[in-house]
């Protein structure tokens, strides 16, 4: 099976027996590298803005921990399974010969983690065949481990979590994020102002894994961002999918990098519409040039 950027979250049969003992075995994992890494993060916290340099853009950073944090995560998952593949946020990429695919975040909120604000996690996903079957996002600072196994549901800290029940549109809490693109944020921008008016309110924490975390958790009601990277949404999609929400593009398909959004299932139809108005609004003309927010 070759190294898939898109996997999906299972479909309604039950998963087969091996594969659902493997997503316990690949689960275990996740959390015990996802801790070692979080708290490597927080020892290393003193080092961040003397460590910090930038990536795609003057505003999007990277620091000594980012890398620290990746590197334990890979050397750990590898020692214990050397066939499976590996993609990661800071580079690590590995195509290996077993069915898992392993989706690497080793700090989501790096400006957060900068800036000391405790809004910053560790995600990491797995996926057998295509299909994530278990996901782990971990915030130190807070010592909240967000957990999901396919077909077993979604855990805070071990206790069983689900999306909110249903509210209209206009009582939605919607968490957003912005890319690191200059052009693609003041589009972003103006579509928020035309979607604020129709709904509760927004929130912006500042990583996308915790925005899904706190969508599949009962924190906010919905949430949708453009330009993620796998690795930002593959263990909170499934953790949003085992709490009983839905995630999706703006037209109905998986979501991908280029569209996210997640929602309970009442929600998630309503909420598409309004961003789709934002957007064609935002940008005074056709649909099909939202590749550009
Ligand atoms: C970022 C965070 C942020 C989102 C950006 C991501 P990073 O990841 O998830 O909330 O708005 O799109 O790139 O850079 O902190 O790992
Ligand atoms: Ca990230």
């Amino acid at each position: 099976m070759g190294l898939s950027t898109s996997p999906t979250v299972p479909g309604p049969d039950s998963l087969d027996p091996a594969i659902d003992d493997l997503s316990g075995q690949v689960l275990e994992l996740a959390v015990i590298f996802a801790r070692r890494a979080g708290r490597t993060a927080v020892e290393m916290r003193s080092e961040a803005v003397a460590s910090a340099t930038t990536k795609s853009s003057p505003t999007d950073p990277v620091t000594a921990a980012d890398q620290e944090a990746e590197a334990i995560v890979v050397d750990g998952i590898l020692r214990h399974r050397p066939d499976d593949s590996i993609v990661g946020e800071e580079g690590a990429q590995r195509h290996g010969t077993s069915p898992v695919v392993w989706y690497i975040d080793p700090i989501d909120g790096t400006t957060n983690y900068l800036y000391d604000i405790p809004a910053y996690a560790v995600s990491i996903a797995a996926a057998v065949d295509g299909v994530l079957v278990a996901g782990a996002v971990f915030n130190p600072v807070l010592d909240e481990l967000f957990t999901a196994r396919a077909g077993h549901g979604a855990y805070l800290n071990g206790r069983p979590v689900q999306v909110r029940p249903p509210v209209p549109l206009s009582s939605a809490l919607v968490a957003t994020g912005f890319g690191y693109q200059a052009e693609r944020r003041r589009l972003q921008a103006v579509a928020l102002t035309r979607l604020l008016p129709a709904i509760r309110d927004i929130r912006r924490f500042g990583s996308a894994a915790l925005d899904l975390c706190a969508l599949a958790t009962g924190r906010v009601d919905a949430y949708y961002e453009v330009g993620l990277n796998v690795w930002d949404y593959a263990a909170g999609w499934l953790l949003v999918h085992e709490a009983g929400g839905r995630c999706r593009d703006l037209v109905g398909d998986d979501p991908s990098p280029r569209f996210f959004m997640a929602a309970g299932p009442d929600l998630i139809e309503p909420l598409a519409g309004a961003i789709r108005e934002a957007i064609a609004s935002a940008e005074g003309k056709s649909l099909s040039t939202t590749q550009n927010l």
